[in-house]
């Protein structure tokens, strides 16, 4: 059976450069970057050219990136070693962030911290006025997504990054979902702490970064060595940064001509649906929206029941973010954006990626509307 892969805002494949670069540092390079010996140094060195690579396309300096586990580690290290370095005080956030930001701002609060979550637009769009109306005297960070995981909105950072440096405070970025797909610098962007991700630009999982401005009062959360400055203990991960390094080399040669086909694939994907299915809407921005990323509503569907039946036909596809997949709760962010439950409950997210082709996308638009049709007419969401 033919197989299409939709999901390029969940993981992506490892690109071939990528792992053919990380392989010698499993077992001919393998020493411990701490090491004063050559083994070590060797190690070393390929450590700090991968950290001059990542911090050269994000423009800024190879001491203000930090390695992380990914993602995750670096919203939780960005989040909580800001909040702990001042021990109180209040946190804005957006409630159409990923858990790795929610759930560390909830944790957070239960330790006394006070947190503003954000209402968006219809489009999921942050408004920077609200967020300088949220400020207190007492907040202590900001914190909002670059571009959203489900529906593929870009915020409006630059504007909440004037407010928040106006006012001086600190203002982390998840960037995961906007790293490596359009191109920003950090210089100039207000911005103060930058989570990424290497397995979503085809590199391995298990591996990020965090941008950490120099002066920004960040304490560790991790205890033991004086790795990565002292904000990150924990012996290198050499093989998976040499990868994260490549990959994000090869971001920065393919990223712009990739994004206007990506882009385009994308709008033949949305316009072919709604010129074949009825009751369809485009959730997110019309315009300010990731490359590849198309989330659609089909009113009177379920979106765990058109996953599954899409994967009986080899495409793979999701509901938001793939750790909340399992439940038939409506998602959160789409939710967070005012669309209507019946409509909320169908929300499925196409995401596209480089090795995505036209004829692919045409092959969906063949098998999609027999599909929703099925479900519909099995649905007990069914209006
Ligand atoms: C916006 C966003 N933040 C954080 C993460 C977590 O990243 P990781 O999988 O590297 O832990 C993801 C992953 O889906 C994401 O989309």
């Amino acid at each position: 059976m033919r197989r299409v892969y939709l999901d390029h805002n969940a993981s992506t494949p490892v690109h071939p450069d990528v792992l053919a670069a990380m392989m010698p540092f499993f077992s001919e390079q393998y020493g411990n970057p701490s090491s004063i010996h050559s083994f070590g140094r060797e190690a070393r060195d390929a450590v700090e050219t991968a950290r001059e690579e990542i911090a050269r396309f994000l423009g800024v300096s190879a001491e203000e990136t930090v390695f992380t586990s990914g993602g995750t580690e670096g919203d939780n290290l960005a989040v909580k070693g800001v909040a702990w370095a001042r021990g109180t005080g209040h946190i804005i956030t957006s409630r159409v962030e990923h858990h790795a930001v929610l759930r560390t701002c909830q944790a957070l609060e239960r330790v006394g911290f006070a947190v503003t979550y954000l209402g968006v637009d219809q489009h999921g769009m942050v408004d920077p006025d609200e967020v300088r109306q949220a400020i207190r005297p007492d907040t202590i960070l900001v914190t909002i997504m670059f571009a959203n995981s489900e529906v593929g909105t870009i915020m409006p950072i630059d504007a909440i990054g004037r407010v928040t440096r106006e006012r001086g405070i600190p203002f982390h970025v998840d960037g995961v979902q906007a790293f490596g797909k359009i191109p920003f610098s950090l210089r100039g962007l207000g911005i103060d702490l930058l989570s990424c991700s290497s397995h979503k630009i085809y590199g391995p999982k298990g591996i990020g970064a965090l941008y950490v401005r120099k002066g920004t009062k960040m304490v560790s959360i991790q205890h033991g060595g004086d790795h990565e400055r002292r904000r990150r203990a924990g012996t290198e991960n050499v093989p998976e940064i040499v990868g994260f390094g490549k990959a994000v080399a090869i971001r920065a040669r393919d990223m712009a001509e990739e994004a206007p086909r990506v882009t385009a694939l994308r709008d033949r994907l949305w316009d072919g649906v709604r010129a074949r299915v009825e009751d369809v809407r485009l959730n997110g921005h019309p315009t300010r929206r990731l490359p590849g990323t198309v989330n659609l509503s089909f009113r009177g569907s379920e979106a765990e029941s058109l996953i599954l039946a899409l994967d009986l036909k080899g495409i793979g596809a999701s509901a938001g973010s793939a750790c909340t997949s399992g439940s038939l709760e409506p998602s959160y962010v789409v939710t967070a954006m005012g669309v209507p439950t019946e409509w909320a409950l169908g929300a499925l997210r196409y995401s596209l990626g480089r090795s995505t082709t036209a004829e692919e996308i045409d092959h969906v638009l063949e098998v999609l509307p027999a599909v929703v049709e099925r479900i519909r007419s099995l649905s007990p969401a069914a209006v």
